[in-house]
Formats: structure tokens, C-alpha cells, sequence
């Protein structure tokens, strides 16, 4: 059988399991559009830490927000996180996740709802994750390699809290969906990672 001309991956999982580098290279290898979803809450939060109203940010969100530089600092995060649990901010977000899940020729989505909310019928999902000391010191290692001055103990309660609101709120939480396929990636470097998840994608692809 040929390649259809949708093809959706939902990729969802916790804070710096691996899915955005996953993501990345599952869309160059299949040739896939790929949507980092994170991005959105966070321009979002970025746009609520500047002074909007986060329901107004998100109903008026423009593709070029997400090329903001500062997107990636550890207070956008956790406003990111907070205005993710507005279920009003989820809507105003949906129908462009949707449209771009469907886009001709296929797509890779990231983000926690992804496999659950936004793209139930994906063709293929997967759930990554590892425990939180890994993530929390892969994330440190991130964020000092830019120069940011933080301590590992900091991040580690950061990424506590966030995984602890991102899957105890009401509206879409995060949460592996019944027929996604997990990779843990605890004990796992990302090249065995991405390998794994290029196997599971390819099965899925004939
Ligand atoms: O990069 P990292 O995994 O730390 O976070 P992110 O994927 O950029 O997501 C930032 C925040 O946005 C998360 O903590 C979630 O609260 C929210 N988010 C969400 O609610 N739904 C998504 N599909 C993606 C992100």
C-alpha cells in the first residue's frame, strides 16, 4: 500500500523525556510537517506574562509568536503550564492543531494532548517519558548549556510541579492514551530513542 496522503503522529509525553527531539527527527526521516505544540501554550504564556489576557492571547494567536526568542526560559514554561489549564485557552488552540494534523502530505505533533485530545485517529502515537531526576537533569543541562544560571534542585521542582499540573487538571490532562506506544527513556540515549521510535513509525508506514 502507498503512503496515504494524511498521515498523523502524535507524539506526547512530560517535560524533556525526548519528544522534541523525537518529534524533529520523525518528521526530516518521514518527510512530515511537525507542529511543536508546547510553543503555543507557551506564546500564550508568554503574551499573559507581558499583561494580556491569556483567553484574548490564545483567541488571537499569530503563527509569528512562536518564533519569539524567549519561549524556552523556565518562567514561560510554568506560565505556559498555567494558562494550559484554561480549558478556554485550549479551544481557541484546537482548530489550528487540528487543521495542521491534517495537512496534506502528513504530519508530527507534539505535546501532552495530542494522542488523547487533538488527534485521537492519529495514525500512530506514541507516549515518551522517563523519570523525573533524568528529566530534570537533562533539562538543567539544556538550560545552562544556554547560559542560564539555575540550579539543578530548582528545575527538578519545576519539572514536579508542572508534570503534577499538566495531568491533574480538569481539561484535557496529560495522560497516555489506551493505544499509544511508550518509550521510556530513562535509561536510554536519544539516538536509541529516535531509533526506536523510527522502527515503530516505519511499521505503521506499509
Ligand atoms: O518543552 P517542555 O516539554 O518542557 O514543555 P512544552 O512541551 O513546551 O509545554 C509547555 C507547557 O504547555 C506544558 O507544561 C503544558 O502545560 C502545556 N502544553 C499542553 O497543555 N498541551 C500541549 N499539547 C502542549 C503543551
Amino acid at each position: 500500500m502507498g503512503r496515504q496522503t494524511t498521515f498523523t503522529v502524535a507524539i506526547d509525553g512530560p517535560a524533556a523525556a525526548g519528544k522534541g527531539t523525537i518529534s524533529k527527527r520523525i518528521a526530516e526521516r518521514f518527510d512530515l510537517a511537525h507542529l511543536d505544540t508546547g510553543l503555543l501554550y507557551r506564546a500564550v504564556g508568554a503574551l499573559s506574562l507581558a499583561g494580556q489576557d491569556p483567553i484574548e492571547a490564545a483567541r488571537t494567536l499569530v503563527p509569528s509568536a512562536l518564533d519569539r526568542e524567549d519561549l524556552r526560559t523556565p518562567q514561560v514554561a510554568k506560565e505556559a503550564s498555567q494558562v494550559a489549564a484554561m480549558p478556554e485557552v485550549r479551544g481557541h488552540l484546537l482548530a489550528f492543531q487540528r487543521d495542521f494534523a491534517r495537512q496534506e502530505g502528513g504530519a508530527v505533533l507534539d505535546g501532552r494532548d495530542i494522542g488523547t485530545v487533538i488527534c485521537p485517529d492519529a495514525n500512530v502515537k506514541l507516549f515518551v517519558t522517563a523519570n523525573a531526576e533524568v528529566r530534570a537533569k537533562r533539562r538543567h543541562a539544556e538550560l545552562t548549556g544556554k547560559g542560564l544560571k539555575i540550579d539543578y534542585e530548582r528545575v527538578l521542582s519545576d519539572v514536579i510541579a508542572r508534570d503534577q499540573l499538566d495531568e491533574g487538571r480538569q481539561d484535557a490532562p496529560m495522560f497516555k492514551a489506551e493505544d499509544a506506544i511508550l518509550i521510556d527513556t530513562s535509561e536510554m540515549d536519544i539516538e536509541t530513542a529516535v531509533a526506536k521510535a523510527v522502527e515503530i513509525v516505519a511499521a505503521h508506514l506499509d
